[in-house]
């Protein structure tokens, strides 16, 4: 993805937070220069990953499979006791914008429609050899209800509905494209992006960034090197 396009990512999506109301806390708008001067009182935001996450899975179509997501809180898996035991995030997904098929090794997550449109939901069971199970039906809670939903078939979540998903469930979800741009909430266990996905399409977690113009805001995968230089 160009820097320029993520910044405008980034800001589209500010624009939507604001016009929910929904506040997000003071790091989400600094500037690199800001991040450079974060001292080791910010090293939680680091090691947490808090932060912007904006990401076109490596496919180079972001309108039809990305996101922006901003993650408000956080533990790390490899680290017990670093962070909250539990994460929370808004998803930010224009209409026909979609997340990748994939699943989670650990994470148990509720993906929850907090407004601006319909969230369109796709599940699927897991095999032994850990590919998508085209076959079986999937068991899940939608707002603490049970329900059985065949694989595949697209499930509408309206404002306000949430869904839980259990570990080894493949997920993908999308804003529906009659509707305007969603706002989606996470609510789940502690989120690790280097190793608790597993993706059944050809994608990359992280994009890769073309610099054509100087960075607005620093990514959650970029704390490393954008702080190289403090
Ligand atoms: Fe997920």
């Amino acid at each position: 993805m160009k820097r320029s396009e993520i910044d405008r990512a980034i800001r589209a999506a500010q624009d939507v937070l604001r016009a929910h109301d929904f506040m997000l806390p003071p790091f989400a708008s600094w500037t690199p220069a800001q991040w450079r001067k974060a001292g080791p009182e910010c090293s939680r935001i680091f090691d947490c990953r808090l932060g912007w996450d904006v990401s076109d899975f490596g496919v180079g179509d972001f309108d039809r499979l990305g996101a922006v997501l901003f993650t408000i809180r956080n533990g790390n898996l490899r680290t017990p006791g670093l962070g909250t035991p539990y994460a929370e995030k808004v998803i930010i997904l224009t209409p026909n914008q979609r997340l990748p098929l994939h699943l989670h090794w650990s994470k148990t997550e509720d993906i929850i429609n907090r407004g601006g449109g319909r969230l369109v939901m796709e599940l699927y069971a897991v095999r032994d050899d850990d590919a998508v199970d085209r076959e079986s039906p999937v068991t899940v809670y939608c707002d603490g209800r049970e329900m059985s939903v065949r694989p595949g078939v697209p499930v509408v979540m309206n404002p306000g509905e949430s869904m839980t998903l259990a570990p080894g469930m493949y997920h993908r979800f999308w804003a529906d494209g009659a509707g305007g741009t969603l706002l989606a909430g996470e609510v789940s266990s502690v989120n690790d992006d280097e190793t608790d996905n597993l993706f059944a399409e050809h994608v990359s977690r992280f994009a890769a960034v073309e610099e054509d113009v100087p960075a607005a805001f620093v990514l959650c995968n970029e704390y490393g090197s954008r702080m190289q230089n403090r």
